[in-house]
């Protein structure tokens, strides 16, 4: 386990906008950062980062949360790996301890896969460099392939002895279960209850993730023979998917997302060689045609795709296939056709770097255009075939999601191949709207498909915020309470359903502004002691629920109201730390600025008007530096609970948390750009938490009077006149609960 203080400081160190930047290519705007979201395929970007706050969220597909939680979703980690993996991004030092046995079983599949693969690829490294056969056959094999050491290690390349089961009896002799061997691929049981390595006699391509974990394995065998499977792969697993992962895309993510572009080969070898020659942007997909999944990781960096390929007859018609899937999701695709005896590989190794940019910048071809010159090579000058061959282009243009570019390449097309242009964009306008029929129809299936998996899963719909119920309101002796408690609840009826909901509701505005606004100062409050103290939102909220003997109904919002006050000890001890901080860099910041040297007053030999201007700029420079002090003071404070909160190992707590506190991230943004303001939510608290208190009251009020009201429809004689008193009692209460809880806040303005 991590000790608290790791904990802390992994929470306190780690940048949300950095974190999701290593996945999400991200702009800023306004206050907070957009990028395409990771989790769904996301088209306009939909996910909202902000850095004051700490965290994310998709506004299409609603993941999201802190670092932490975006790296368990993104990484499909757990809640201590997610922060491990944070620890070492932030080279931040964690004591782990030996996992015993147990523990090794105790992983999660998933987990305990990762974990062999990555125990696996550095043991394969480590025959490639220190065993002889390693040396002499793979290093050397890989040597004359021109790769050199960095890209040897970047790569991780590595090398599988020519035994029937070396690697089977050293992970086994390293505790791995053979079980796990066989699940990820590494190892094939045979006849004999033992194991036979699967990669044997190969040299290895580790294949990664996006994040650089090692999910699969590609072998090369270094044998001539046509018999023998020039490469073998890992099989499909819990942790392996051909169909979404992309060789090279761990090594390329960056460029690809600088140069916004990326180059996609056929091989590993390609990748490797292109990388090491300078085009870092290059990724392959390995050898099956593209998905859709494979589309939606690298669009996550770029929408620019060049396909690069053979320049002979297969070559081309290789790369024409499969391109329908990259328009159709709005990539801008070009294609850079080699020479015919060449592939990326020995192409870049054949040239120089500023000869293969020039190649490039000569070659590289708008797709529809290539195609275009491509079928219209082939049908000459038969009539027939022409009209085949624009109709094949007119139905890939067809597929592109922006009008505009329809349109360019509709006038295109007309030029290109003399065909009126208004008949091409008629024609292409039939292509699409057929298109968005069957897409249209595809998505309903789906959501038909999700919809039985839902009900069968027993998911409910989220509750809707009860209509605002008819006035009045205050505070409820303690014998009021009673009746609604679950005892002697009289049978449910649809009614009193709904008012419950609506109780739920109001709860959870109030949890609401504890997760957003907890430590924030609302007002002096005077206790009984005689003294008047600052007091926080969290602790008016705690006042009221105690003065007024209120309880969260909701076991979850219970919880996390109870781990928020567990918060405050720890707050002011920060604060205290804080201020000190602040003062610090307070008093540098006055002296800084008094000793910039203003412009020479025009009449600066006037003593009198230059001490006068001396105090002016003093004034000036200690009301700016109290502002900022301020401003840095109330950030501090504003988000001190929701940070650790959004980061709590809770998983409901912490779900929640993330939930409630990115709920008005975009308003904020577009505001903010709008007009260069914030409006917040947070200058209103003196009004809105009472409000919000009283709205949750009110909600309760209206229960008990429902409970009662109930009643009474089946009351005896002798029971009726108490119960109609007791209705009585609830209804002025209600109408004293606005002017109450109204006068306890008490505005020292
Ligand atoms: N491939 C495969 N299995 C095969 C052949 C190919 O999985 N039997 C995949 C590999 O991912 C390979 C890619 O298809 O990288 C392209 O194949 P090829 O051009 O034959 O391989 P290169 O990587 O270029 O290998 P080399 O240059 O070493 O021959
Ligand atoms: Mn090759």
């Amino acid at each position: 386990m991590i000790d608290h203080n790791t904990v802390q400081q992994i929470l306190d160190t780690a940048d949300i906008v950095d974190v999701v930047s290593d996945f999400v290519t991200l702009k800023k705007r306004g206050a907070n950062w957009i990028g395409l979201c990771p989790f769904h395929n996301d088209r306009r970007p939909s996910f909202y980062v902000s850095r004051s706050k700490g965290i994310c969220k998709c506004f299409a597909c609603g993941e999201g949360g802190s670092a932490v939680n975006f790296i368990m979703k993104h990484e499909q980690l757990s809640y201590p790996e997610a922060l491990r993996y944070l620890a070492r991004k932030y080279h931040i030092e964690i004591q782990e301890k030996e996992l015993t046995d147990e523990e090794k079983q105790a992983q999660t599949e998933r987990e305990a896969m990762l974990m062999l693969n990555e125990w696996a690829c550095s043991y394969f490294e480590k025959q490639l460099h220190d065993t002889q056969a390693g040396q002499e056959i793979g290093l050397s094999y890989f040597r004359e392939r021109g790769f050199n050491d960095a890209t040897i290690k970047e790569f991780r390349l590595g090398y599988s002895s020519e035994g029937y089961d070396d690697f089977y009896k050293a992970a086994v002799a390293q505790g791995f279960n053979p079980k796990l061997l066989f699940d990820t691929g590494l190892c094939i049981a045979d006849e004999h209850g033992g194991g036979r390595d699967r990669f044997r006699g190969r040299v290895i391509f580790p294949i990664m993730n996006i994040a650089g974990k090692v999910i699969a394995f590609g072998g090369r065998t270094l044998k001539k023979d046509k018999n023998i499977a020039k490469y073998v792969n890992s099989p499909e697993s819990v942790i392996y998917s051909k169909r979404n992962v992309i060789y090279g895309l761990y090594q390329a993510k960056r460029e690809i997302s600088k140069e916004d572009k990326c180059f996609i080969v056929e091989g590993y070898a390609d990748v490797i060689s292109m990388h090491q020659a300078g085009f870092k942007n290059v990724i392959a997909s390995s050898g099956t045609a593209l998905t859709e999944g494979h589309i939606h990781a690298i669009r996550r960096f770029t929408s620019n795709v060049t396909e690069m390929f053979d320049g002979d007859a297969a070559g081309i018609k290789a790369a024409i296939r499969g391109v329908d899937m990259l328009l159709k999701e709005g990539i801008s695709i070009k294609v850079l056709p080699l020479p015919p005896e060449d592939d990326p590989d020995t192409f870049v190794r054949a040239h120089s770097h500023t000869e293969a940019e020039e190649y490039i910048l000569q070659n590289e071809a708008d797709f529809i255009h290539f195609k275009s010159n491509i079928v219209l090579k082939d049908a000459k000058n038969d009539p027939i075939k022409r009209t085949a061959a624009i109709t094949d282009v007119v139905k890939s243009i067809a597929l592109i999601p922006d009008e505009i570019a329809r349109m360019v390449y509709a006038k295109e097309c007309s030029t290109l191949f003399g065909f009126d242009e208004q008949t091409i964009l008629r024609q292409i306008k039939q292509y699409r709207g057929k298109y968005l029929e069957q897409w249209r129809k595809e998505r309903e299936q789906q959501q038909a498909r999700e919809a039985r998996m839902n009900q069968a899963s027993g998911d409910n719909t989220a509750t809707q915020p009860a209509p605002p119920d008819d006035m009045p309101p205050a505070p409820l002796p303690d014998d009021l309470y009673p009746e609604t408690g679950p005892a002697d609840t009289p049978p449910t009826t649809h009614h009193t359903v709904n008012v419950n909901d609506g109780i739920v509701v109001q709860e959870r505005e109030v949890i609401r502004l504890i997760v957003n606004y907890g430590m924030c100062y609302l007002t002096d409050t005077e206790y009984d002691d005689g003294s008047v103290r600052p007091t926080t939102v969290l602790e008016h909220i705690n006042n009221e629920i105690f003065l007024e003997n209120m309880e969260f109904s909701d076991p979850l919002y219970k919880r996390t109201f109870e781990l928020a006050l567990q918060y405050v000890p720890q707050y002011y001890k920060d604060l205290e730390e804080f201020k000190k901080q602040l003062k610090e860099s307070t008093s540098q910041y006055i002296s800084q600025e008094m000793a910039t040297q203003d412009e020479v007053a025009p009449d600066a030999l006037d003593s009198a008007a230059l001490i006068s201007a001396q105090e002016r700029k003093e004034k000036e420079v200690l009301s700016r530096a109290n502002v900022r002090a301020k401003q840095a003071e109330t950030e501090f404070s504003s988000s001190y609970l929701m940070k650790a909160l959004c980061s709590i190992d809770d998983d409901d707590v912490r779900q929640l948390a993330c939930d409630l506190a990115t709920d008005n991230l975009p308003q904020l943004s577009k505001i903010h750009t709008q007009f260069a303001v914030i409006l917040e939510e947070r200058d209103k608290l003196l009004s809105l938490v009472p409000d919000r208190l009283y709205n949750w009251k009110n909600a309760l009020l209206v229960q008990a009077i429902n409970v009662i009201k109930e009643r009474i429809s089946h009351a005896s004689a002798e029971e009726l006149p108490q119960l109609m008193e007791h209705l009585q009692k609830l209804y002025s209460v209600r109408h004293e609960l606005a002017a109450v809880i109204g006068d306890r806040v008490v505005n020292p303005n």
